[in-house]
């Protein structure tokens, strides 16, 4: 089990890595802190204009929270989801990797609002409830054109899905965390949207928040 506990510090440094900054350096576009909403993230580097570095930002994160997770599950055997021990551990991971995107070590602490790791933290969960989730995100998204509406939607309904399908699990508390961090880190965004100033997905304008 203390060799376990490993995989908790482990998520987190994995959770760390910003594919935001790490995209946008590597492509020779400006620091995602510097531009826009000002957010290490997908929607924000498509401000630039490329699409493929957003994409490729979009990918990295959520493959990462997909990978902590799924790295969890093999290592903790297949009770990771049920067996009391592992499943409070793999609850640990969930909330570690996310925690790593939202304050990550390698920059400064300045890290994104969470949006595509918890994606690829509910896909590494349940493919169902990664599928019905980002169903949810996409109705969103393409009816009404906000990126952060979207993702506020699909927070609130994340945790009703996973109980849905498989009860009242600890999981689902840890869940329920990452949707509480992540509706907090939209802060500006609700406030955005509120007072009809947030931007469209697609749009390049908006101011700093
Ligand atoms: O993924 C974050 C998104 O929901 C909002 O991003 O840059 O518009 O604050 P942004």
């Amino acid at each position: 089990l203390t060799l376990e506990l490993l995989l908790i510090p482990i998520a987190y440094l994995i959770g760390s890595i910003s594919f935001a900054v790490v995209v946008s350096k590597s492509m020779r576009l400006p620091d995602p802190h510097s531009y826009g909403s000002g957010n290490p993230g997908a929607t924000n580097v498509l401000r630039t204009g490329n699409k493929l570095a957003a994409v490729l930002t979009l990918i990295g994160d959520a493959l990462k929270g997909y990978l902590a997770v799924m790295l969890a599950r093999v290592l903790l055997g297949d009770e990771s989801l049920t067996s009391t021990l592992s499943s409070w551990l793999l609850c640990g991971v969930v909330i570690a990797v996310f925690f790593g995107h939202l304050f990550p070590i390698f920059h400064g602490f300045k890290g994104g609002k969470g949006v595509a790791t918890a994606c690829g933290i509910l896909f590494g969960i349940n493919w169902i409830l990664g599928l019905a989730t980002l169903g949810t995100w996409i109705i969103v998204a393409v009816f009404m054109r906000y990126s952060s509406l979207a993702a506020l939607a699909a927070a609130v309904f994340g945790p009703i899905y996973f109980v849905f399908l498989f009860g009242f699990q600890p999981m689902g508390i840890a869940l329920l965390a990452v949707c509480l961090l992540l509706i907090w880190r939209h802060r500006s965004n609700i406030h955005n949207l509120m007072n009809g100033k947030e931007s469209r997905i697609g749009s390049k304008k908006k101011g700093q928040s």
